[in-house]
């Protein structure tokens, strides 16, 4: 059977790429990261890539004509690494219908709080202007619209009294550390079956 081939992309520190980084170093997740992309040139999530040799490019948003250049930059250099799965690790821009079209059915996401609520970039700070006692993180697949695909695995914390953005955000993201390796493991195992918007888990 071919081996998974990974392709994480991310705009920020990377600290959920680590914790993939961690359970293919560890053997969970039979896979391998073909290459590591960024959106920004000083994204920590690139020094973590280099320094666990796994290939990594910035891909300048910036630097490319628009979005269709920006994304056909980025297809190119997925389908150059030969990845089968996108994953998706705090990269804060939207993908086109054209992108996901290419990687269909295979691009996962994590957003840090419980889809469908709180969808969107602000996801803490509405949380708690809200004041919603239950916060948490989802791993879904990425469809054409913002945060809305079938959704794979969803997990919970505690709103405190208290709680300001980076108390949340710290608490919602020790979740997210162990759920997305479950995630990519359930996929590469081939235990996902997608129904509409009905995700299966046969281990
Ligand atoms: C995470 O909270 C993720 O849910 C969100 O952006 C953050 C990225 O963190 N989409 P990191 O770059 O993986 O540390």
């Amino acid at each position: 059977m071919n081996k998974t081939v990974l392709g994480v992309l991310a705009s920020g520190r990377g600290s959920n790429l680590q914790s993939i980084i961690a359970a293919i170093e560890n053997g969970r997740i039979k896979a391998r990261i073909g290459v590591v992309i960024t959106d920004k040139p000083d994204a920590g999530a690139l020094v973590r890539a280099r320094e666990a040799g796994i290939p990594a490019v910035c891909i300048d948003r910036r630097q490319c004509t628009g979005r269709e250049d920006f994304e056909e930059k980025l297809v190119e250099a997925l389908k150059e690494a030969g990845v089968t799965l996108v994953v998706l690790a705090g990269f804060m821009r939207i993908l086109s219908p054209y992108f996901v079209r290419e990687f269909k059915d295979h691009i996962m996401n994590i957003h840090p709080s419980l889809l469908p609520a709180f969808s969107g970039a602000h996801a803490h700070r509405d949380v708690l202007a809200y004041g919603v006692k239950v916060s948490g993180c989802t791993i879904h697949f990425v469809d054409e619209g913002m945060d809305s695909g079938p959704i794979i695995l969803q997990d919970t914390v505690p709103v405190l009294p208290g709680d300001q953005e980076e108390t949340l955000a710290a608490r919602v993201l020790e979740k997210e550390h162990q759920l997305y390796p479950r995630a990519i493991e359930l996929y590469v195992n081939g235990c996902l079956q997608v129904d509409g918007r009905h995700v299966t888990i046969k281990e």
